[in-house]
């Protein structure tokens, strides 16, 4: 089957990851890049026995619903994939999505999924982006058959699965503030100034990441990542953001000569402002540093938790356990209603910051402790605090480990607030989970809208 191209193929509904699927002669097609009432050539690019996967060749119509993409870089960027679906219909899809991996996978009874609630903000909606210098730019399939010179040094995005490849953002509709104006002026300077830009490859070149945090409180944090110690050069760089946007309440800079992006291991250097910049919600300060994690989309963020708040029922007598805590975000938001709360998350970092911020808002009910959850949630843990009311629990992508759902079901907390980024493996941990919990409320929430992304929100209390 596979290059064999399938003509007439008719878009039928979303899968999961964003993919799309039609039907033929009986085997699913997933495709991507396409919408439900789309009719389309394909070409396989995989031939399983069960389903094939291809790609677009042709369009012979589009689907009624379809809206016009409104990012110039909208097919070739691998953010916000959905533009060319109205927000409405992203809601239903995202809600269904998280219908089917329940039918599919949980296989536990289920009431009905509540509405997804959507995001007010659809566009400049993030608070973090984080951008790669290249001296690899991607080159549209016109330049490259143009054979001119072209200039290669980018500042931009990650092509998808292309490691090395940078798409050139000219504008983002991701990030409000100066993340725009900063970005393209960084660029355009370092270019008149002949600074190099990082070789992905050859890993050389001094200018290879750039970071920008805002907050709803208006502050804003840069960090830029330089990949060799050239300190004149770093000098000069660090002064022209600093004049140019004084707007920037905390610019840091980082020197990174390893193999990879990250500098979770490696010292910062506050170059002017503050080291921190501060986020709100409801009278609550939350401290951010450079290596610190916050949901990206602060104002879901706060619909999240009051989602799980108004999930948790809490009457202010409870012990609560947080896991996957984070920065100890969700358990500071419901210390209040709370006797005591009790997180625990992997990072040691940011369980630092998790008591810090219990610290500044003169909270006291709250302990933190670091390790990874299956060795920290023991018997002897349970044992050593009080036994919890009411377990929150928000795990990474790849859901929770089964020895951790094991303990869960041992504890047999009366409830549960599942919340999860991944409605699949929320799925196939709610089968476990069902042995003892029955699944109460169901709530999707929107964090990342033009994506197929969808955050889930699950109540479940204890079966009789
Ligand atoms: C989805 S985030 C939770 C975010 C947090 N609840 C919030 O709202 O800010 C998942 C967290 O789980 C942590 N984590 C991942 N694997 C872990 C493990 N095995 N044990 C403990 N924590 C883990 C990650 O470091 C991350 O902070």
């Amino acid at each position: 089957m596979k290059h064999k191209v399938i003509t007439n193929l008719l878009i039928e509904r979303i899968a999961t990851e964003g993919k799309c699927l039609g039907y033929h002669e009986g085997k699913v097609v997933f495709v991507s890049k396409v919408a439900p009432g789309d009719v389309v050539d394909v070409r396989i690019t995989k031939g399983k026995s069960s389903f094939m996967e291809g790609e677009v060749v042709h369009f012979h119509s589009y689907a009624k619903e379809r809206v016009e993409p409104f990012c110039a870089h909208f097919g070739t960027c691998g953010g916000c994939k959905w533009q060319h679906i109205t927000y409405e219909l992203q809601k239903d899809y995202k809600r269904q999505q998280v219908v089917d991996q329940f039918e599919r996978i949980a296989k536990v009874p289920i009431p009905k999924v509540a509405p997804l609630l959507g995001s007010a903000k659809t566009q400049y909606y993030r608070n973090k982006l984080d951008f790669t210098f290249s001296n690899s730019r991607w080159l549209t399939r016109e330049e490259i058959d143009s054979e001119q010179a072209f200039e290669r040094n980018a500042l931009g995005f990650h092509i998808p699965k292309m490691f090395d490849k940078i798409i050139d953002i000219e504008h983002c509709y991701l990030q409000d503030g100066l993340s725009n104006a900063c970005r393209n002026s960084l660029r355009t300077f370092a270019r008149e100034k002949g600074i190099s830009f990082y070789d992905i490859r050859n890993q050389v070149g001094l200018l290879r990441n750039l970071i920008i945090r805002t907050t709803s409180t208006d502050q804003t944090m840069v960090i830029v990542q330089f990949g060799e110690n050239d300190p004149e050069s770093i000098l000069m760089i660090m002064d022209f953001l600093k004049a140019t946007f004084p707007e920037i309440t905390s610019l840091l800079y980082v020197i990174n000569t390893k193999g990879n992006e990250t500098f979770h291991d490696l010292d910062l250097i506050t170059f002017s402002g503050l080291p921190y910049i501060e986020e709100e919600m409801e009278g609550l300060r939350f401290r951010i540093g450079p290596k610190s994690f916050y949901q990206t989309n602060s104002d879901q963020a706060y619909e999240l938790y009051k989602v799980v708040r108004d999930q948790a029922q809490l009457k202010g007598d409870e012990v609560v356990y947080d896991l996957y805590t984070g920065t100890g975000t969700i358990a500071n938001f419901v210390a209040k209603q709370a006797k005591q709360v009790i997180g625990v998350e992997y990072v040691p970092a940011a369980i630092e910051d998790a008591k810090l911020n219990s610290q500044l808002n003169g909270i006291e009910n709250t302990l933190f402790y670091a390790g990874d959850m299956k060795d920290i949630l023991t018997e002897e843990f349970i044992a050593s605090h009080a036994r919890p009311d009411l377990i929150i629990t928000d795990p990474p992508r790849a859901g929770m480990d089964e020895k951790v759902i094991q303990m869960l079901l041992r504890i047999a907390a009366p409830t549960i607030v599942y919340v999860s980024c991944n409605p699949a493996t929320q799925a196939r941990d709610l089968a476990l989970l069902g042995e003892r919990y029955a699944v109460e409320q169901i709530q999707p929430v929107d964090m990342f809208p033009q994506t197929y992304h969808v955050e889930n929100v699950v109540r479940l209390t204890i079966k009789p």
